[in-house]
């Protein structure tokens, strides 16, 4: 029996793992997982019975027809040099890494492949996970990487050429979200005396109604905004506070974000060109 396979066992590899196992769309006998360091995944043999683990990145691809591979992106040319002796035309390669383009993978392994970004917010089921797949995936691989991505969380297409921004919106939002809503409380906190644990939890529990709220009711931002902000309210004031400062803000985050991938881009293409 082949395998689905994971190479890289940090916040991404486990949070895919965990997820996929936990809700019952993979089994542990036909999961296979190799990490750099083993006292990582060694704790998973007893919970989950029949995995494999190793350090040994080449058995996991050997034994595997859908492999991720989900190490930090200037690893993962490092890493199909190691494999690529071991992968066949029925293996599916999925690459998870922001940055690294389906042509890199190709560079190393011309078959079936898919660029994948998913989201940490999946380890609730409620994240995104944003897909493309090469001309050369077939119908069969792709249905069941989506089955097994749906089940931890909702399966978006996009064009390749979308994925930066697209990655800005899902799997970077909540570290920027998170930025964001520290800087709201803190600056409310300097005058009041609530405690900043019971800030936070009154501001998460706002965003999760507020989210909750727009998608049951189907409400865009502008509406959200119109009925809150009433004329010559409390909430306009702030609003238009915003107004002013955000959108400049978040040009200065769009451009640093996506000059950043185009540096990352840029190094994993020098990558291409010689020999690991
Ligand atoms: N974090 C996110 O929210 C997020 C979201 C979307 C996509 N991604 C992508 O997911 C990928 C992984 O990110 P991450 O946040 O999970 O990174 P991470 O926590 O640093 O995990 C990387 C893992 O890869 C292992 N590793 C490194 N080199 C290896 C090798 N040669 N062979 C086997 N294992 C190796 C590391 O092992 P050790 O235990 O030895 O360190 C570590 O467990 C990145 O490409 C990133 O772009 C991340």
């Amino acid at each position: 029996m082949k395998k689905t396979g994971f190479i890289g066992y940090g916040s991404m590899g486990s949070m895919l793992i965990n997820g996929f196992l936990k809700s019952g769309v993979l089994e542990a006998e036909e999961t296979a997982i190799s990490n750099r360091t083993m006292t990582k995944i060694e704790n998973l043999v007893p919970e989950w019975k029949g995995i494999t683990i190793t350090t040994d990145n080449r058995i996991v691809a050997r034994e595997s027809d859908l492999l991720f591979v989900c190490v930090r992106p200037l690893d993962v040319l490092h890493v199909l040099d190691e494999i690529k002796d071991d992968l066949t035309s029925s293996t599916h390669l999925v690459s998870i890494a922001g940055c690294v383009t389906i042509s890199d993978i190709e560079s190393r392994f011309p078959g079936q492949v898919t660029k994948v970004i998913p989201s940490i917010t999946s380890e609730v089921r409620e994240g995104i996970a944003l897909v493309c797949h090469n001309s050369k995936v077939t119908k069969d691989r792709m249905e069941y990487l989506e089955k097994l991505l749906g089940a931890i969380s909702r399966v978006v297409h996009v064009r390749e050429n979308d994925f930066e921004v697209a990655a800005d919106f899902t799997s970077c939002a909540p570290g920027m979200i998170a930025a964001i809503f520290d800087c709201f409380v803190q600056a409310g906190l300097k005058h009041s005396e609530i405690k900043s644990d019971v800030a936070q939890r009154l501001v998460i529990s706002t965003l999760l109604g507020t989210a909750k709220l727009m998608t049951e009711k189907g409400i865009g931002f502008s509406e959200l905004i119109r009925r809150v902000a009433t004329k010559g309210g409390i909430t306009e004031e702030g609003v238009k506070v915003l107004n002013n400062h955000l959108p400049s803000a978040f040009d200065e985050v769009f451009f640093k974000t996506l000059s950043k991938h185009e540096i990352v881009k840029e190094m994993i293409k020098s990558q291409r060109i010689m020999v690991l």
